[in-house]
C-alpha cells in the first residue's frame, strides 16, 4: 500500500450515520489533539503494544530521512494506554490528512475510565489509527538504540522527531501510565542528546 491512506480511509465510514462516537489516541493525540471534541477519557485497549515502528515522512523527518513515530502491533495479553476524545464524524476529513502517512482507521474495543488514572470501566466500539507493514511507511522493528539514534536526527515540517517522542513520554507519566518501550527510548534520546 502506497504512503497516502486517505483514499482508503475515506471508504471507511464505520461511524458516519452517528453523531459522536469514541477515537482512540496513543501517539500525537494524547499531547496535541487539535481537533475538535466533545469530550476526552483516559482510556485502554488491549492486546495491542505502542512501537516506534512507524516511519514519518511527512511530519517528523522526510523522504530522504524518515523519523519515527508510533504505531500499534498485536501483542496477546498487552494493554496500551491512550486518552479517547468522543468526536463528530465531521473531524474525521482532518485527522485523515494528518494521519495520511500509513494509517488506516480500524474498528477497535475501547475501555473508557471514569477519571484520570482510574481503572478503565466503561468498553465502547470506536475508532483508532493504525499503521501496519503493509505499508510502504513502515520500518519495523529495531535495536532501542538504533531507533533512538534515527530520532535524534530526524526532523520534518512539524518539528524535531524528539520532541515527538519526548512528549508523549511526558503526557503518559502526567497521566499515570507507563510504557516501557516510550521511557526507555526518552532515556536514550536524552542521554545521547547531552
Ligand atoms: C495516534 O496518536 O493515535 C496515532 C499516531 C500519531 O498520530 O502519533
Amino acid at each position: 500500500m502506497s504512503f497516502d491512506t486517505r483514499e482508503h480511509n475515506s471508504q471507511r465510514r464505520y461511524f458516519d450515520q452517528c453523531d459522536s462516537f469514541w477515537l482512540f489516541g496513543y501517539g500525537s493525540l494524547i499531547w496535541k489533539a487539535g481537533f475538535a471534541y466533545l469530550e476526552r477519557r483516559p482510556a485502554s485497549i488491549f492486546n495491542w503494544s505502542r512501537r516506534f515502528w512507524h516511519g514519518s515522512h511527512d511530519h517528523r523527518g522526510t523522504v530522504q530521512s524518515p523519523g519515527r513515530v508510533v504505531t500499534l502491533i498485536k501483542d496477546e495479553g498487552a494493554r496500551c494506554d491512550g486518552m479517547a476524545y468522543r468526536i463528530t464524524p465531521a473531524v474525521l476529513a482532518d485527522l485523515d490528512i494528518r494521519e495520511k502517512n500509513g494509517y488506516l482507521r480500524e474498528l477497535i474495543p475501547i475501555y473508557l475510565s471514569s477519571q484520570l488514572s482510574g481503572a478503565p470501566s466503561t468498553q465502547v466500539s470506536g475508532l483508532v489509527y493504525i499503521a501496519t507493514a503493509d505499508s510502504e511507511a513502515y520500518l519495523g522493528e529495531a535495536p532501542l538504540l538504533a531507533i533512538a539514534q534515527q530520532i535524534v536526527q530526524a526532523k520534518g515540517p512539524s518539528g524535531e522527531n524528539r520532541d515527538y517522542l519526548l512528549n508523549l513520554d511526558n503526557a503518559l507519566r502526567q497521566l499515570g501510565m507507563q510504557d516501557e518501550h516510550v521511557s526507555q527510548l526518552a532515556a536514550h534520546v536524552q542521554q545521547i542528546s547531552e
